[in-house]
């Protein structure tokens, strides 16, 4: 790892002075499904523990083997037999609750559609119908490239239902990142809609598709959702999800898959320019998301209103949108667009009118409506939520005590669940019923996960001190690999610390031994809550003729958590950026990786500060980019480039 010095010694001082509590509400505590026991539970029998939660299930046949580690790779439910559809559905139409409603979507004009679990069971039992009939096997993968519309759901089920492998692209990436995607997984069919709605106009998704699948014979059929009826090209791959799927009938008898069979692949941003295929399997992945949705939300599901506002191109989307509360039985909402579209106080009012009762969202979100300012939520009746969750990144305390008191009514619990992609369910977070929340903590691992914090060398630190976050123990959940690359995921993940798995987190434990997450220590950026390689960036960057050389850094951002700064070597020279070549620059990072990855700042630079071996010390760019003077620079090959850098860029931002 090139640049592994926890980048927050002064978050981490400024953490260290927040003292703040709060216990959960009394009512919730008396009530809640999961009570301080828990973790004796299941630090006294790991595996009965998570045996215990896999039982939470329906299994057609009963594992043989809880665990099988030959490390780093486990087989968790081995000989076990289960579909993930028919626990999302099925089981709860067959336990008579098929009248409630599954999914309570919103399209952002304010359109709506209710779908109950019976009508749910219909529709992805057609979806499989036609997936079949569009020559998918159980094996084949299957790329859905989608708006938040419920067929995006049922596209998922439905593959999970036949045994293929789905692998959903954010319907905000390019045409590359979709392409690319594509190559790697080998996708077959490409679920798409004609576009969907955001920012209050309709938005195209199918020419990316065309684009994608232009010269890519392995793609045999895109298979069309009508959301917005705007114009779209037609060949003859394509065909209309109104006429292939809403045509079938609503009788599919499903076929219990093993639990290890692949369950989907979900690309994360490495220290690399290739993305990562993260591959999850079927049994173990069910059960601890949908423990942690039960625990960590204290979900009552005959009650509840739950509404996780993640997009389902995530895997926060994937868990806690779809896999985790739908096999809990519970009432999802689901929203399609913006959130100030039409107007800045959408989000409070989809829970006023919904009576949502428990809500997840990211911390850039809740910083954006903290600028927006508090008398837009104070305007709704909030009075429905019982738990409010972050996800993402680092909540800062401002936040985080913000989204209390302006969300929460000022006692409703937040729960700070710290995970990732490659985890695939929750690890740390507070339980609302038990953990008295500190705002910026994570506090501790959930009961049956076993996580530590660990200096350079891999010994754990004592309480007070900070280093690495590690997993000490295969989770359920855990990813079983990259797609295509069992190497790439030793190294990535399991080579850093002996026998440990080492997420990039940096962490550090408070004096009580809480667990406070401090962001990335690698070269990826976390941008609102998302994961962008600096290697991507600079690739693209550097695929346009104007530039030469390109480094970018993750700089600290009051809304972004951090903002993507680009430091270019101009051909041809050049001290400054024009204006015109900035937006170009931008737009070319756009339509090669998605807007997400588009710098806010360009700085053009004569050199990049460079190791001996190489190795651009982003570090210290991160010290310009932040206004801070630049740290130790006796590992570069000429120590006077920042000082020129410095020079030139007096004041970075
Ligand atoms: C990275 C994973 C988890 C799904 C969404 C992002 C950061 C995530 C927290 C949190 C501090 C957090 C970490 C992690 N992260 N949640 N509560 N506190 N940091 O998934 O794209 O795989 O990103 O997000 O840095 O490694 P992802």
């Amino acid at each position: 790892m090139a640049d592994s010095t926890p980048p927050s010694q002064e978050t981490l001082s400024n953490l260290l002075h927040e003292t703040r509590s709060y216990p959960p509400p009394a009512a919730l505590a008396a009530d809640a499904n999961v009570k301080a026991d828990a973790y004796e539970a299941a630090a006294a029998d790991r595996l009965g523990f998570w045996e215990e939660q896999a039982r939470r299930l329906q299994w057609e046949q009963p594992w043989d083997t809880v665990l099988d580690w030959n490390p780093p790779f486990a087989t968790w439910f081995d000989g076990g037999r289960i579909n993930a559809s028919v626990n999302c559905v099925d089981r709860h139409v067959d336990a008579g609750l098929g009248e409630r409603v599954a999914l309570q979507w919103e399209g952002e004009p304010g359109d709506t559609r209710t779908i109950t679990y019976a009508q749910l069971k219909d529709m992805v039992s057609q979806a499989a119908n036609a997936l079949t009939q569009l020559g998918v096997a159980k094996g084949d993968r299957v790329a859905i490239y989608m708006p938040m519309i419920p067929e995006t759901v049922v596209a998922m089920l439905a593959c999970a239902r036949i045994g293929a492998v789905h692998m959903v692209v954010f319907g905000g990436f390019s045409v590359d990142a979709l392409g690319s995607r594509l190559d790697d997984s080998q996708a077959k069919l490409v679920i798409t809609a004609d576009g969907g709605y955001r920012r209050g106009k309709a938005s195209a998704l199918k020419p990316a598709v065309d684009g994608a699948v232009a010269d890519r014979p392995a793609v045999e059929k895109v298979l069309v959702v009508r959301r917005t009826g705007q114009d779209v090209e037609w060949t003859d791959r394509d065909v209309w999800w109104h006429e292939v799927v809403e045509t079938q009938s609503t009788e599919h008898t499903p076929e219990a898959h093993d639990a290890e069979h692949p369950l989907y692949i979900m690309y994360t941003s490495g220290t690399t320019a290739k993305p990562k295929g993260i591959l999850h399997t079927t049994g173990g992945y069910l059960t601890q998301v949908s423990y942690t949705h039960w625990a960590v939300f204290d979900l009552k599901p005959e009650t509840d209103v739950y509404w996780c506002a993640a997009d389902i191109g995530w895997v926060t989307g994937h868990s806690y949108i779809v896999y985790g509360p739908l096999s809990n039985a519970a009432t999802v909402v689901m929203y399609e667009g913006t959130p100030d579209t039409p107007h800045r106080g959408r989000f409070w009012e989809i829970i006023e009118k919904y009576k949502v009762t428990i809500a997840y969202m990211a911390p850039t979100a809740i910083r954006t409506f903290m600028k927006w300012g508090d008398e837009i939520p104070a305007k709704y009746d909030l009075s429905s939520l019982r738990v409010i969750g972050s996800v993402g990144e680092p909540i800062n305390p401002e936040a985080y005590v913000w989204y209390r008191e302006n969300i929460g009514g000022g006692s409703t619990p937040v729960v700070d669940t710290w995970w990732q992609t490659e985890t695939g369910a929750i690890m740390v977070s507070p339980l609302p019923g038990v953990t008295s929340g500190k705002p910026g903590a994570a506090m501790r691992a959930v009961p049956g996960i076993v996580a530590d914090v660990v200096d350079e060398n891999g010994a754990s630190v004592p309480d007070g001190d900070g280093g690495f976050i590690v997993i000490r123990e295969p989770w359920p959940s855990m990813l079983r690999g990259i797609w295509g690359d069992p190497e790439r995921y030793k190294d990535t993940y399991w080579s850093r610390f002996e026998g440990l798995y080492f997420p990039g987190d940096g962490a550090k434990k408070d004096e009580d031994g809480d667990l406070w997450l401090l962001g990335r220590v690698d070269d990826v950026m976390l941008i609102s809550g998302h994961n962008i390689s600096t290697t991507e960036v600079e690739s693209a960057l550097v695929s346009h003729p104007r530039v030469a050389e390109a480094a970018v850094v993750g700089a600290a951002d009051k809304v972004t958590g951090q903002a993507i700064v680009g430091f270019v070597i101009l051909r041809g020279g050049g001290e400054e950026v024009p204006e015109d070549l900035v937006q170009e620059l931008r737009n070319h990072v756009g339509t090669s990786l998605g807007p997400i990855a588009k710098p806010a700042r360009l700085l053009a630079v004569p050199e990049l500060p460079k190791t001996r071996s190489g190795k651009i010390m982003r570090r210290l760019l991160r010290d310009i980019a932040e206004n801070r003077a630049v740290g130790d620079t006796s590992t570069l090959t000429d120590s006077s480039i920042m000082d020129v850098i410095a020079k030139q860029l007096p004041s970075a931002s």
